[in-house]
């Protein structure tokens, strides 16, 4: 099992210090509403930066200390104003309706069953009606031959998410690494609350 604190001792696989192609591709294409986003396993914060430096609000998230101490170092240098915290995405404490969006960069997959169910509870739990949610993960079509998080099937998503959202697509795309020349085969979700 992976201790995310030891992850970040040095640059670990996923960190590749700019953002995350699908998420650029959702800000320029407008599908980000309102103004606030919450960052779910934002690391050392690239696509929370990015999301910044594009008019959005944003609060990133994450277990790992080191991960936050450098994404509040980054954001010093950058001059950009994130607010940054380290907090557990299962349990947290933000009141209900607090943001229009969350993305979601590579953390969904990281969880157990148990920890899925959860976990979509409370990401619908801080949302706004009609507030939107967006992940990238990896997918089935991922060889395994190189380790990493589970592997993610569109069912599974379809499962997790369906009682708390409406699925508006589940896309391939590509997770960007330090280990692949051309991205991990991923699926990325777009996915809007359900009203209460
Ligand atoms: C694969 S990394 C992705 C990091 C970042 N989103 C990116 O794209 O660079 C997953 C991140 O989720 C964080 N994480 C794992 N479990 C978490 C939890 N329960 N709550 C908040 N963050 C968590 C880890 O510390 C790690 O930074």
């Amino acid at each position: 099992m992976i201790s995310w604190e030891d992850a970040y001792r040095t640059t670990p696989p996923w960190d590749i210090g700019r953002p995350q192609p699908a998420f650029v591709g959702l800000v320029q294409a407008g599908e980000l509403t309102g103004n606030t986003v919450l960052d779910v396993g934002c690391g050392t914060g690239e696509n929370a930066f990015y999301l910044a430096q594009n008019g959005f609000s944003v609060v990133g998230v994450d277990l790992s200390t080191r991960a936050i101490v450098a994404a509040k170092a980054k954001a010093e240098e950058r001059k950009l104003k994130i607010d940054f915290r380290l907090a557990n995405a299962l349990s947290l404490e933000f009141e209900s309706g607090r943001f229009d969006n969350a993305i979601d960069s590579g953390l969904f997959h990281t969880f157990t069953d148990n920890d899925r169910i959860s976990f979509a509870r409370e990401i619908a739990r801080v949302l706004t009606p009609n507030g939107k949610y967006f992940m990238l993960c990896f997918n089935d079509k991922e060889p395994t031959d190189w380790g990493g998080p589970r592997r993610i099937t569109k069912e599974e998503i379809e499962i997790t998410f369906s009682p708390h959202f409406n699925i508006n697509y589940i896309r391939d795309a590509y997770f960007a690494t330090r280990i692949h020349d051309n991205g991990g085969r991923a699926y990325l979700t777009s996915a809007t609350k359900k009203a209460d």
